[in-house]
């Protein structure tokens, strides 16, 4: 994820252990702390941001098992359309170097309890699934993953996914682009009806991701039951963007955002301490509540139900359908 600015915040100091290739393009890097205390313990879908050489900040998912080693693991993905985030991490981060990180944040939770999890992975976003996928298997709660990819040179973790301990062999089905038509994703299939205890995670390109949640709603999923992480938000057309208010419903301080600047930079600007992370409304860091006033929203991470609501919105990338937004800060 593209951040230019930010810094993370509770920060830890970590030492970058070892560098791997796990596929084409694709560089693992095991993160281990400096000092002599044990990194923040994390569950399934969790990531870190992670803070780069040309202060850059990136959210890399964990793709180890919760609780299997002392070090963090993530895999970045050498990106020719990425700002930088990427290219930082391949070329100029080295076995032996400091990086600072946040502690893990998790907002791709696994549901507590359903009766069976369908998880779907496109290239990358198999970081935070895979990591589902061998709890579920640990808890021994049932699941199907698809983890689909253009070639299998460039999908990484192959070799774990096809060892994830289950009594059931058949939970696990790769599907390559470049592959025979047999194994080929059937999105429909694949997802099937809803089911009240069936929940679906996905994580993968913005287009993959799309095709998985829309499949599922035209079979008659229901929101609450899909689950998603998007590496990247989407383009968001600003040339017609106006000015609008802020107003802090706690003080009746009225901030001006200007056309080509964010809600969540006017806040900073006015002297609000606004945690931000991605700047592209993926993570959710940056969430605050609406008071009055109905928000534009522009981000992928609040589900339409929430967005409905309109009690919250996400001032990085999200702006106003109503001259002033009222805001409980
Ligand atoms: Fe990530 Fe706003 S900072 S959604």
């Amino acid at each position: 994820m593209e951040m230019p600015t930010s810094s993370v915040s509770s920060s830890l100091q970590v030492r970058v252990a070892a560098r791997t290739w796990l596929a084409d393009d694709i560089l693992g890097v095991e993160l281990t702390p400096v000092a002599h205390t044990a990194l923040p313990a994390f569950e399934a879908g969790a990531h870190i941001d992670v803070q780069l050489p040309g202060d850059l900040v990136r959210q890399y998912s964990l793709y180890q098992l919760p609780g299997d080693t002392p070090r963090y693991r993530i895999a970045v993905l050498r990106d020719p359309r990425s700002r930088g985030g990427s290219f930082a991490l391949h070329e100029h981060v080295q076995e032996g170097d400091i990086l600072t990180i946040s502690a893990p944040r998790n907002h791709f939770a696994l549901h507590s309890g359903p009766e069976k999890s369908i998880l779907f992975a496109g290239g990358i976003g198999i970081t935070p699934i895979l990591c589902m996928a061998e709890q579920l298997a640990r808890d021994k709660r049932p699941y199907t993953l698809h983890y689909c990819g253009r070639a299998l040179s460039r999908m990484a973790l192959i070799d774990r996914i096809q060892g994830i301990a289950s009594p059931d062999a058949s939970h696990a089905h790769v599907h390559v682009d470049d592959g025979p038509t047999e194994q080929q994703l059937d999105a429909r299939a694949a997802i099937g009806a809803p089911s009240a205890g069936h929940h679906l995670y996905v994580c993968g390109p913005t287009g993959f991701m799309d095709h998985i949640l829309n499949t599922a709603r035209e079979l008659g999923w229901q929101e609450t039951h899909l689950h998603r992480e998007y590496f990247a938000g989407a383009p968001i057309e600003t040339s017609g963007d106006e000015r609008f208010d802020i107003e802090i419903k706690s003080t009746g301080e009225v901030i001006e955002v200007a056309a080509g600047q964010s809600a969540a930079h006017a806040l900073l600007d006015a002297g609000f301490d606004l945690p931000l992370s991605c700047e592209q409304g993926v993570c959710g860091t940056c969430m605050t509540k609406v008071h009055a006033g109905v928000p534009d929203h522009r981000d992928l991470y609040l589900t339409d139900e929430e967005r409905n609501r309109n009690d919250c919105f996400l001032p990085c990338c999200s702006r106003a359908r109503t001259s002033r937004l009222v805001l409980d800060l």
